[in-house]
């Protein structure tokens, strides 16, 4: 495969995980969200469930396609040369691509909270036997584990938006930082 192939496979890629995962999170966020407002709580609980059960299968991939397609694309477009000759952290590229990768972990991060704490306390239902005083105990938590879900997904969207600015200072000059 020549160099250029490969570039365009890589890019195309990057930039497909892009899409995925911030316009996910926008539809989400800011299409999908406010419109279960105006269908009865329990439906819209039921959608909210379903909807959040697939996103997360498009974001875990995207995530897993940005360290990969990223790599790639750093070493098919032979940028190298601008961190070579151990001046990787005080290069601006160097920087700049770093702050990335640690952007891409706080990512990573926080869709784990989600995923494995924050979304099996809203899913969690009650047992049979469950009394009054614990169901409402139940509902609190649902109710803060909701709050921290919406939360968490608004600063990654802020992280992403601004990593998509490292990104485009990458490819169209020598980093920001
Ligand atoms: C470990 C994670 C990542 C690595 C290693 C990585 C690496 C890279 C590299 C090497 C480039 C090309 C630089 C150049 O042209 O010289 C790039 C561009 C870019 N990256 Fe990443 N990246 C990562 C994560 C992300 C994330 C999480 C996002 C967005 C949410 C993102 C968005 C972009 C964008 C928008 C560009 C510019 C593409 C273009 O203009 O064609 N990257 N990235």
């Amino acid at each position: 495969m020549t160099s250029t192939a490969m570039q365009i496979i890589a890019s195309y890629l990057h930039l497909l995980a892009v899409a995925i995962y911030l316009g996910g999170t926008i539809a989400m966020e800011f299409v999908l969200g406010p419109a279960q407002k105006y269908i009865p709580p329990a439906q819209a609980q039921v959608v909210a469930q379903r909807s959040a059960d697939r996103f997360l299968v498009l974001v875990w991939g995207s995530l897993a396609l940005f360290p990969i397609s990223g790599m790639l694309l750093f070493f098919s477009l032979g940028d190298q040369h601008l961190v070579a000759k151990g001046h990787f952290i005080s290069s601006s590229y160097g920087q700049t691509l770093v702050t990335m990768m640690i952007l891409w972990v706080v990512l990573v991060i926080n869709g784990s909270l989600i995923t494995f704490f924050l979304r099996p306390k809203l899913t969690r239902k009650a047992s049979a036997g469950t009394t009054g005083s614990t169901m409402s105990g139940k509902i609190e938590e649902m109710v803060s584990a909701a709050k921290w879900i919406e939360r968490i997904t608004r600063a990654d969207l802020v992280i992403a938006l601004f990593i998509v600015l490292l990104g485009a200072s990458l490819s169209y000059g020598n980093g920001i930082l």
